[in-house]
């Protein structure tokens, strides 16, 4: 059948205690110490000692084992070893190093958010009362792992590993990476060019706009240092965004009304073109979205 979704994934962090505060308080649930829940996702994030940040392990959800049956000998064409039983099939991506899991699991079916009744010239969808998002006041919880971004020092062969050997979809490929997916989200996983490999972020989905305002203003509020970039709307993949930075340096963003893509061949992206390429609107780019600034000690491997 198919992939179907991002399962969970493993930071190595330095500090756990004070990475899972950061977690728990990004609207994560832990279950366990140092391993979290979305609210639909189930566990999805799990923090691991390590002697420096990075993503150690990306979990990939499958519909049955003839897809495992098909990445391993896929992943055999490109020269790369999978070990694999009947419900999951384990490889590392050589370049980056990132251990890949794909597991056989049920489908998650996410429940309808309510849409916000919203204004507009010559249109009244909510009259005689304040706005749904300014009256909410319970905490921010993210719904399930959006997507993760990393740098590759050789992305296309990254690429490569995860389009013709995992099976994900390309949905835009700007000259600086490509953005795949594994379910119908525009991307599950960004791989881009860097000066080495690096993880870039995690990204957690939000039910609407107001609910990524409302988190990442209440985490700046607590601790200025967290603000990285935010609010703003991305041109490719359409979200909007607020990143944070956890005290281990990752970047965690709040995401919602990501594109979707229900028929491949219907989604024609535009031309992406200088500064769109990453943003629709914004406040100003901070260099360290670009450049994280422990960049010199944490280039090399993904696995710590
Ligand atoms: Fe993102």
């Amino acid at each position: 059948m198919a992939l179907h979704r991002l399962t969970t994934i493993t930071l190595g962090v330095p500090d756990v205690a004070s990475a899972a505060a950061f977690y728990r308080e990004f609207g994560l649930d832990e279950r366990a110490p140092g391993t979290f829940a979305t609210s639909t996702g189930g566990e999805q994030l799990r923090l691991l000692p390590a002697t420096r940040r990075g993503l150690v392990e990306l979990g990939i959800g499958a519909d049955d084992r003839d897809d495992l049956v098909r990445i391993a000998r896929a992943l055999a064409k490109l020269g790369v070893e999978a070990s694999a039983d009947g419900t999951a099939l384990q490889a590392v991506e050589p370049v980056t190093g990132l251990a890949v899991t794909v597991t056989v699991t049920p489908r998650a079916i996410a429940p309808a958010a309510d849409r916000a009744p919203c204004n507009a010239p010559g249109r009244t969808e909510r009259a005689n009362r304040p706005a749904e998002g300014v009256l909410r006041d319970g905490p921010v919880r993210p719904i399930k792992l959006s997507h993760v971004a990393i740098a590759s020092a050789d992305h296309e062969a990254t690429i490569r590993f995860f389009t013709d050997g995992m099976g994900f979809a390309v949905s835009d490929r700007p000259a600086f990476g490509a953005f795949m997916r594994c379910s119908e989200d525009h991307h599950n996983l960004a791989v881009q060019m860097g000066p080495g490999t690096f993880l870039h972020h995690t990204a957690w989905e939000d039910d609407d706009v107001d609910e990524v305002g409302r988190g990442g203003a209440a985490m700046v509020a607590a601790d200025p240092s967290r603000h990285l970039w935010g609010l703003g709307r991305h041109a490719i993949g359409s979200n909007f965004f607020w990143y944070l930075c956890d005290p281990a340096g990752n970047f965690a963003e709040y995401v919602s009304d990501l594109d979707r893509i229900t028929d491949a061949g219907a989604y024609e992206p535009p031309m992406w073109a200088g500064p769109q390429m990453v943003r629709a609107w914004a406040p100003p780019m901070p260099p360290e979205f670009l450049a994280p600034r422990d960049l010199g000690e944490v280039i090399g491997e993904l696995l710590s």
